[in-house]
């Protein structure tokens, strides 16, 4: 059998140890693993253009995001308001970051899942049985001023770049969230109304390559804890939603965002709109990254379905909490599969 590994992160297992076997604390019991080749790859997600988004054609932009998000909880954006040299640049730093020589990267190690700036591995490693085959640097990012000086220093220009990114999509989220709050048939601005003085979190995914592929997850299928979530990826797959039981394979477009719906918006729209399982696989022979954005309620804001969703026949299906109360609930929950949503259902009173 495999050794388990020591290493802290995977992709100096990779990269210094130069393993050929994924260590045994990486390998998924038979039932639990990827199957590949039951992937479908003739369906994809819909691309939405957003260039009529403030045009007198907004509304058709509109109802492609409600088609899109009840029918799929994902969909793509193109011709959207982030400059592709940001993009780039974005997309160079997170490479150079991976790449800096191990000790480097250690500076910015931590297990906490509380850490506001952390680099950490698998998926929350205090509570999960078998590990995952990424390493991610985790970052709030708004507002800015309260965490840009925590954030790296090497590679030199990372804050720079990130710190462009950041604010750049975090207009694109504006627009994003006000158009799926009228996409509800609500006010414009309801959704971005009950976020408190909003939250943003990004991390920096990184997927070496791996010598066995069937047998681990970059990520497993799990649901975003926040409102939405704006991805970039590089020009390697890895990207599966699940639609209709079937896991489907969202291939890269140069310069489109993945959006998907968060289990925020789920409890919000009152389950009109559902957060979507998803996953990461991982390849043999080329390392991924990827860069979620998670936008999100700041930990004051109180969450609760929206009161034009709640009538006699379609009672509130989720309590009020605070995002801070299911953040904190998310990352120290037993198991990563357990729906965390599931913990705040309204208790029914009969
Ligand atoms: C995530 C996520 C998908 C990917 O970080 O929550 O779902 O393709 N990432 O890396
Ligand atoms: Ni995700």
């Amino acid at each position: 059998m495999a050794a388990v590994s020591k290493r802290l992160l995977v992709s100096d297992l990779v990269t210094v140890d130069k393993i050929n076997q994924v260590p045994s604390n990486y390998i998924r019991p038979l039932s639990e693993r990827p199957n590949l080749r039951h992937v479908s790859s003739h369906e994809t997600i819909p691309i939405i253009d957003l260039h009529d988004l403030n045009s007198p054609k907004r509304c058709h932009v509109i109802n492609q995001i409600r088609d899109a998000c009840r029918e799929y909880g994902f969909f793509q954006v193109k011709n959207h308001s982030v400059p592709e040299s940001t993009i780039t640049n974005m997309m160079q730093i997170a490479k150079d970051f991976f790449n800096l020589p191990e000790e480097e990267r250690l500076k910015s190690y931590s297990d906490d899942p509380n850490k506001t700036t952390r680099l950490s591995t698998s998926f929350n490693i205090r509570t999960e049985k078998v590990a995952n085959w990424r390493d991610f640097l985790r970052l709030h990012c708004y507002p800015l001023e309260d965490y840009v000086h925590e954030w790296p220093t090497n590679p030199s220009s990372f804050r720079a770049h990130v710190k462009e990114y950041c604010t750049s999509v975090r207009g694109l989220a504006l627009e994003l969230v006000e158009a799926i709050s009228e996409s509800l048939g609500l006010e414009r601005d309801y959704i971005g109304k009950q976020l408190g003085k909003h939250g943003q979190h990004m991390a920096l995914n990184y997927y070496p390559p791996c010598p066995q592929p069937d047998l681990t997850y970059g990520l497993p299928g799990h649901t975003d804890l926040n409102l939405i979530t704006i991805l970039l990826q590089d020009d390697v797959p890895g990207l599966q939603v699940l639609k209709d039981g079937k896991w489907v394979a969202v291939d890269p477009v140069p310069n489109t965002f993945i959006i998907n719906i968060g289990d925020q918006i789920q409890v919000l729209s009152n389950d009109k709109y559902k957060s979507i399982l998803h996953r990461a696989v991982v390849n043999c022979d080329k390392e991924r990254i990827s860069i979620p954005t998670f936008y999100c309620p700041s930990r004051d804001a109180v969450i609760s379905p929206a009161p034009e969703f709640v009538t006699e026949d379609q009672p509130a299906v989720y309590r009020p909490f605070t995002y801070g109360e299911y953040y904190d609930k998310f990352w120290n929950r037993g198991l990563a599969t357990e729906n965390c949503l599931d913990m705040f259902m309204a208790t029914k009173s009969t």
